[in-house]
């Protein structure tokens, strides 16, 4: 049986990558960017480190900046008024996730037209847009290579998951320098995101070969460097490594899909505005406790590969400690539980069915290794709420009668 792999036509990967936009443009036959940003990324310096080089070369460009966290549809819409303005032939994401997701939901519907739910999962969207260049300056979400954007529903406040080879950026230039300045918090909900990135790809149903040797490679160097990019932002080589690891980890789970986490995450991000990196963090160790028991072998490569226990540490052994050291990463990186964030206990326990309905619709618990019911979702949620780091005997419970 064969697998589909999808990946950006062109990457560029390394220091200075973000400044050879001028070059990918020619080989693409493209003359004038819209570049979709945020005021974060416009006021750190990144966006005249991309526009300088246009400048050199005579490209004319336009900007708009107007993407904060969480894009919804209303900012798409915004973006591609923008986009009416000139004769763009190109899109360029550049930021974290919320930018690039922005522009590359901009790129299919200055195309196709519509609305933004027309995309949401289980359409396959397969028909190209305008072509789009990211630029991530997190490390990250791993948008740049992958064929998936998120945006949120300003009716429903549901964050819409769309996914499709339309979603594929058709040039990635990947400069970890532009992580350099990322502040503690964002530096470790990100990488968290990542981490969460390798373990879903390499645990999903849908995991290949291809995928998982992303996988390995990601959860590796991400482990090995998150605390020491936390405490030492401005270290070169740890930053490096977590931006080719972000990347890595966005193109296994682009061709493996993400899991229960993910399902689980995006209705707390999009109900209580929490980061995503941040909800994946507060789901992974209970998660993982919940799920392990279906893929002992898997989840134990995750624990020898990002070094918590050594090489030949037998699966039940390795994985009490994979749980054992998220949680302690949870610690080391101050992730609140929903309640140290400020999330309400009655409003958040009024939800959990509906959380529990849009983790479904989602699809992505039906990669996970055991496939949740609503009710063991519900369960989960409310396990989750107190502490992001402890593990409760109702989530075993669940997990015995899942298998
Ligand atoms: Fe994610």
């Amino acid at each position: 049986m064969s697998t589909s792999i999808l990946t950006p036509p062109i990457m560029r990967i390394g220091a200075e990558a973000s400044r050879a936009m001028p070059e990918v443009l020619q080989q693409l036959s493209l003359q004038r960017p819209l570049i979709i940003t945020g005021p974060v990324v416009e006021k750190y310096g990144y966006l005249e480190r991309v526009t300088a080089p246009l400048e050199s070369s005579g490209i004319r460009y336009g900007v708009f900046a107007g993407v904060t966290s969480d894009p919804t549809d209303d900012t798409v819409e915004e973006a591609l008024a923008e986009l009416s303005l000139a004769d763009y032939d190109c899109v360029v994401g550049l930021g974290g996730g919320s930018p690039m997701d922005t522009a590359k939901m901009v790129s299919v519907m200055a195309i196709s037209g519509g609305c933004v739910r027309d995309y949401a999962a289980p359409v396959d969207n397969r028909d190209a847009g305008l072509p789009i260049i990211a630029i991530p300056t997190t490390a990250g979400t791993g948008s740049e290579a992958t064929r998936v954007t998120i945006i949120t529903d300003t009716i429903t406040d549901e964050k819409l998951l769309c996914i499709g080879r339309a979603f594929m950026p058709t040039a990635a230039l990947i400069d970890y320098e532009m992580t350099l300045t990322m502040p503690f918090r964002l530096t470790a909900d990100t990488g968290i995101d990542s981490i969460t990135h390798a373990m879903e790809a390499y645990v999903s149903r849908k995991a290949n070969p291809f995928s998982d040797a992303l996988s390995l490679a990601a959860m590796q160097s991400l482990y090995a460097n998150i605390r020491t990019v936390c405490q030492d932002p401005e270290n070169g080589p740890a930053r490096e490594a977590m931006m080719l690891g972000s990347t890595q980890a966005g193109m296994a789970f682009s061709n493996a899909s993400v899991a229960l986490v993910h399902g689980m995450s995006r209705p707390i991000g999009a109900n209580f505005h929490v980061p995503h990196g941040l909800s994946n963090a507060m789901l992974l160790p209970a998660v993982t406790a919940f799920s392990v028991h279906s893929a002992e072998s898997r989840y134990a490569d995750c624990a020898r590969q990002m070094g918590m226990v050594p090489a030949g540490t037998h699966d039940v052994v390795a994985n009490r400690i994979l749980i054992e050291e998220l949680q302690r990463l949870n610690e080391d990186l101050r992730v609140p539980s929903p309640m140290e964030y400020g999330i309400d206990y009655q409003a958040y326990t009024d939800l959990m069915p509906a959380m529990a309905e849009q983790a479904l619709a989602s699809g992505s618990p039906a990669n996970n290794p055991v496939i949740p019911d609503r009710d063991q979702i519900v369960e989960l949620y409310k396990s989750v709420y107190a502490s992001s780091t402890t593990v409760s005997p109702v989530q075993s419970l669940s997990c015995v009668s899942a298998v």
